[in-house]
């Protein structure tokens, strides 16, 4: 499963950013024909913006990808101490590189399901579309709580099934064989109890098969 998903990302490594940032016309078709039109720049948008401007605590992004949505919100943030950190090399190469003049941020390959961070080290984690691609989705529900402090906010956003039979039919068919989405996915009312067990002050949307939300520890 590891190498599936390496070999998957290291595939997919020139294409990323365009499908995901609709850069050209062939990924808004992508988009509007697959993902009913969600923008994953707008979801990105809001998710960055539970984050306050001048935060200077200590903030994980896992998986951080090629930091396409969040280096310039990690480059203004100089006070604060950032670590971003992913599975794959060669989509971590393209974030580093980004990266590469900020002193506050370090990028380090690694597995969400087995952190290399003591418990309680971190003010805030984002995990922008990252549970739909982890494998052990158990594992990096409990790891990312483990490193959060005791009042820190978990900030993510992911796929989640049940919103829409072309979008459900596309991950399981093409994006699941691939590697680049792992099965099982949660339905909006199975994270939503999870995540209400686990944390308070669940602040929870949708956009079309798009979570997302941030809940305190
Ligand atoms: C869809 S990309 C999201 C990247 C970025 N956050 C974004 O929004 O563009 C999913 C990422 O999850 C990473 N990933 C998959 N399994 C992982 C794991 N077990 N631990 C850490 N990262 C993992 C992949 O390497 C890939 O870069």
């Amino acid at each position: 499963m590891a190498d599936k998903i390496k070999s998957a990302y290291q595939t997919s490594k020139n294409i990323y950013d365009d499908v995901l940032t609709q850069g050209s016309f062939l990924s808004r078709l992508y988009i509007r024909l697959f993902w009913s039109g969600t923008d994953d720049n707008e979801v990105a948008r809001k998710v960055l913006a539970y984050i306050p401007d001048d935060f200077d605590g200590a903030l994980l992004d896992v998986p951080v990808g090629t930091a396409v949505f969040t280096w310039q919100k990690w480059a203004q943030l100089k006070k604060a101490r950032i670590t971003c950190l992913d599975y794959s090399e060669d989509m971590l190469a393209q974030a580093r590189e980004r990266l590469k003049d900020y002193a506050h941020v370090a990028c380090i390959q690694g597995d969400v399901g087995s952190l290399p961070m003591p418990d309680a080290s971190y003010d805030v984690v984002m995990s922008m579309n990252g549970f739909h691609a982890f494998p052990d989705k158990e594992k990096a529900f409990q790891e990312t709580w483990r490193v959060l402090k005791p009042g820190g906010a978990f900030v993510a956003c992911f796929y989640i099934k049940g919103k829409s039979r072309m979008t459900d039919w596309l991950v399981r068919r093409v994006l699941s064989k691939k590697g680049w989405f792992t099965p099982p996915f949660h339905t909006e009312d199975e994270l939503r109890r999870m995540l209400g067990k686990m944390y308070r002050e669940v602040d929870m949307h949708t956009d079309g098969s798009m979570v997302y939300f941030r809940c305190r520890k």
